[in-house]
């Protein structure tokens, strides 16, 4: 099948390869020059583990080719919109600029019987205002919404076999068509047996910020109970193990620490809550600002964790941050708690050093103040703290019998609750983890 992406961000760029790697004929659209450059020379502008080397194939196989030209859309059935919806500036809102802008873009390139399918996660209501559009264009094209549950690491493993399919559609046979399509557009996720759920605008919207919504919750869940664990001697690893093996709660998502951040999961709870309230409902997802809140905590507690484990005043000591991305096999540091943890230690004086596998480039970006290094060995030297919160595996295999030997001080506050703690102890460490005794 012909198909366009428009938007090659994260979400677009991964899914224009996978598409073209699945048998399409696929052109991605950005209007970012510099993006669709790398795109082009076969190489990705962000980290993504399994994404060059389908870019690459893709590439060589002549089915996949990127541009900044809009035009470029046309012959396409199926016209994937991917574009960013960050947190508007000053509020809480989803920003649709991008969504409105592509849409608009699109529509003198668009023939009938073409297929307009969002991606982009946006506020419910979104996609009926814009099939309006397309119809008021008089192009004779349709929209169906698809939303993306690709996680950051695993995206290429997610897009190209999803755990589940949903089709947001129009009632009746431009919904039925739509499905057709799509049902052709995914066809190897079809023939692999995969749940697909076809609904109306509204439900497909709501499916993914609920979703997301419901991780936030689960995880800030756990970091409220891990804060309990503290004031009371309870052990919340234990804690999660135990409750995790009733299948109704299960064990995944509940890993207390330093808490959420991304691209994703912070912005979507609050754009979730901001339409909420325009819908008359704030009432209703209330309870996500308390999730907001209680993640934010947990930053806190990390940086007042390290402030007191210290023996010296925090503007004469020197800590190691281990991490910076927001979470392992990612160079993503937007609402990162790890980078967020090393500015606010910085802000209060700290000599900080910082290392992470794939995050350095960006976070330096963001706060060149920052001290960077690729090497974990020099992060640790002389350190008065180590304050570790992005589980790498790289991190994990620290063995604490010779990283005590660099720092100046064994102290370790382990901000993702992931080390052997009784094999950190034995080797003369202070470990402190959040929730665990
Ligand atoms: C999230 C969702 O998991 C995807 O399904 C969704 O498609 C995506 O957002 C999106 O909206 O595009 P992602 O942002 O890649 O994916 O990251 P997650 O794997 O969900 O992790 C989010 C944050 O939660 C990370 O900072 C991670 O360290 C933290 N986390 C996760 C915990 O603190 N504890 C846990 O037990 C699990």
């Amino acid at each position: 099948m012909k198909i366009s992406v428009i938007g090659c961000g994260y979400l677009g760029a991964v899914h224009a390869s996978a598409m073209a790697e699945l048998g399409h004929d696929v052109v991605g659209i950005d209007i970012d020059a510099h993006k669709i450059e790398q795109l082009a020379a076969g190489k990705p502008p962000f980290y993504e583990p399994g994404l060059p080397e389908i870019l690459t194939s893709a590439m060589a196989s002549g089915r996949l080719r990127f541009s900044t030209d809009i035009a470029e859309a046309a012959g396409a059935e199926v016209h994937f919109i991917g574009v960013g919806t960050p947190q508007k500036a000053g509020s809480h809102a989803a920003d649709l600029t991008y969504v409105d802008a592509a849409i608009q873009s699109l529509l003198p390139h668009l023939a009938a019987g073409d297929l307009v399918v969002g991606k982009s996660t946006v506020p419910v209501g979104t996609a009926a205002r814009l099939a309006a559009v397309i119809e008021a264009s008089g192009s004779g094209a349709t929209l169906a919404w698809n939303p993306e549950f690709l996680r950051e690491g695993f995206a290429v493993k997610d897009t190209i076999r999803p755990d589940r399919l949903v089709y947001g559609v129009a009632p009746g046979e431009a919904g039925e068509q739509a499905t057709a399509l799509l049902n052709e557009v995914y066809a190897s996720a079809m023939a692999a047996q995969t749940p697909l759920i076809v609904t109306d605008y509204a439900t497909a919207e709501l499916v993914k910020v609920s979703a997301n919504a419901f991780l936030a919750t689960k995880i800030s869940f756990i970091n409220a109970m891990s804060e309990i664990a503290d004031a009371s001697g309870a052990n919340i690893t234990e804690l999660a193990d135990a409750i995790g093996f009733d299948v109704r709660i299960g064990r995944k998502f509940l890993n207390a620490g330093v808490g959420f951040g991304g691209g994703c999961l912070p912005k979507d709870i609050r754009a979730f809550t901001a339409r909420a309230e325009e819908l008359g409902r704030g009432d209703s997802v209330a309870f996500l600002k308390e999730v907001d809140a209680i993640n934010l905590r947990q930053r806190q507690r990390v940086v007042a964790m390290t402030l007191q484990a210290l023996d010296k005043p925090v503007y004469t000591a020197k800590v190691a941050v281990l991490g910076l991305s927001f979470k392992p096999h990612s160079d993503d540091v937007r609402d990162s708690p790890a980078l967020d943890v090393a500015v606010q230690l910085r802000g209060l004086g700290a000599d900080v050093v910082a290392t992470d596998p794939q995050g350095i480039e960006n976070s330096r970006l963001r706060h060149p103040q920052l001290t960077y290094s690729t090497s974990i060995e020099e992060t640790l030297r002389n350190a008065d703290a180590v304050v570790l919160v992005t589980e790498w595996a790289e991190f994990k295999q620290i063995d604490p019998v010779s990283a005590a030997t660099l720092v100046r001080v064994p102290i370790i506050i382990d901000g993702r609750n992931t080390l052997d703690a009784a094999a950190w102890r034995a080797a003369g460490w202070t470990y402190l983890g959040l929730g665990r005794p």
